[in-house]
C-alpha cells in the first residue's frame, strides 16, 4: 500500500514519514471518501462554507504541519466556487505548514480554454494553471484532460490518468460483433482509437463544426457505419449537444437507431440526458469524477468508480517520492 496505512493520518509510516492527510471540497465528497477507503485512510476534517455573500470559508480541522497533504476537488460545475475553494483549502494547507500538497482535479474546468479563438479573449486554462500553482499545490493529478497540452500550462507535475481502460471494460459486454467506435470530433480521434483497440472494433471519425456554446454541426463522416452499431465516444458530455448531433449524423449515415455513449466526465446539465434518450443514445457510461447530479429520466447512465485509479497513482506517486528522500 505504499505508506498510506492507518487512520487519519496520525502514524509515521514505515520509513519514517508521516501519512498524507486527504482533505475533501464539496464538489464530490463521495469520490474524495472512495479514494481514503482505497488507501485506508479517513479524510481529515475541513470545514468548507459560504458566507452569506457568497464568499468561501476554509478552515482544516486537524493539523497538516510537515505532513503531505492530498485535496481531492474536481472543478465540476459550478465550476468557479469549486475552483475557489481548491485555491483557499490548497493556501489554507500551505499557511499551516504542508510538507507538499498534490491536488485531485479528476475533471479539470477551463482546459477547453486551451487556446485563443478571437483578439480579445482569455486564455482561461493557462490562467487557471498559474492559479493552482500560486495557491501552493506541487503537483496535480487529473484524469483524461479534454487536451493533453493542459500539461504543458503547468510548471509543477501534472499526471494525467486516464479512465479509457476501465471504461472499455464496463462497456464490453454490450458490445456486440461489427459495432463501430465513434469519434465524434477530430480533437477525440486518438481516444477513441484507443477504445477500438481495447474493445477491438472499427473506428470512425465525425467532422464537427461548434456554432455556439450549446449548438454543434457534424459537417462530415469518415468510415462506414451502415447498419452498425456505434459507440460514441468523448471526454465529456456537457449540454449532450455533440453527442446528439453525432447521432443525427450516424442515424442519416444508415447507422443502427440505437446508441451507447461512453465518457469520463458526465457533466450531464439540464435535460442532457432526455435530449441523448430522444437522439437514441439509450446508454451512457461515464466515471464518477463528477457527483451525479440528474435525476430519473432520459438515458440509462452506468457509472464507473474511479477512485481505485486515482488511488494507485497517488501510492506511485508516494512510493517514488519516498525512494527520492532516501536517496
Ligand atoms: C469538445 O470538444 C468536447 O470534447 C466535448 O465534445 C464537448 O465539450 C461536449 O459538450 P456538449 O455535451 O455540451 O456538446
Amino acid at each position: 500500500m505504499g505508506g498510506f496505512v492507518g487512520a487519519a493520518g496520525a502514524q509515521a509510516s514505515p520509513h519514517g514519514r508521516m501519512e498524507p492527510s486527504l482533505l475533501s471540497g464539496t464538489a464530490n465528497p463521495r469520490l474524495a471518501d472512495a479514494v481514503a477507503a482505497e488507501l485506508g485512510v479517513e479524510p481529515a476534517a475541513c470545514a468548507v462554507e459560504r458566507f452569506p455573500d457568497g464568499e468561501v470559508s476554509v478552515e482544516i480541522q486537524a493539523s497538516v504541519r510537515d505532513r503531505d497533504v492530498v485535496i481531492v476537488q474536481p472543478t465540476s460545475p459550478p465550476p468557479d466556487p469549486h475552483l475557489l475553494e481548491l485555491l483557499a483549502m490548497a493556501d489554507a494547507a500551505r499557511r499551516a505548514g504542508a510538507r507538499r500538497i498534490t491536488a485531485v482535479v479528476p475533471y479539470f474546468a477551463y482546459a477547453r480554454s486551451d487556446s485563443r479563438h478571437g483578439r480579445r479573449v482569455p486564455l482561461l486554462a493557462r490562467l487557471v494553471a498559474d492559479l493552482v500553482e500560486t495557491a501552493g499545490v506541487d503537483e496535480l493529478v487529473t484524469v483524461d484532460p479534454h487536451t493533453v497540452q493542459l500539461e504543458g500550462f503547468f510548471r509543477i507535475p501534472m499526471h494525467g490518468l486516464t479512465a479509457v481502460p476501465v471504461l472499455a471494460a464496463a462497456v464490453r459486454p454490450l458490445v456486440g460483433a461489427g459495432a463501430v467506435v465513434v469519434s465524434p470530433d477530430a480533437g477525440r480521434i486518438k481516444m477513441a482509437s484507443a477504445y477500438a483497440e481495447q474493445l477491438d472494433t472499427r473506428l470512425a471519425v465525425l467532422h464537427k463544426r461548434r456554432l455556439t456554446g450549446t449548438e454543434v454541426e457534424a459537417v462530415g463522416l469518415t468510415g462506414d457505419v451502415r447498419g452498425r452499431n456505434c459507440i460514441l465516444i468523448d471526454d465529456m458530455i456537457s449540454t449532450g449537444g455533440t453527442l446528439v448531433e453525432a447521432a443525427r449524423a450516424l442515424g442519416d449515415a444508415g447507422a443502427a437507431p440505437e446508441f451507447i455513449a461512453v465518457a469520463t466526465h458526465g457533466l450531464l446539465m439540464d435535460d442532457a440526458l432526455e435530449k441523448l434518450a430522444a437522439a437514441g443514445i439509450v446508454r451512457v457510461l461515464v466515471t464518477d469524477s463528477v457527483a451525479r447530479r440528474h435525476g430519473p429520466g432520459g438515458a440509462e447512465v452506468q457509472v464507473v468508480p474511479i477512485a481505485p485509479l486515482i488511488a494507485d497513482a497517488l501510492r506511485g506517486m508516494r512510493a517514488r517520492g519516498t525512494a527520492a528522500a532516501r536517496g
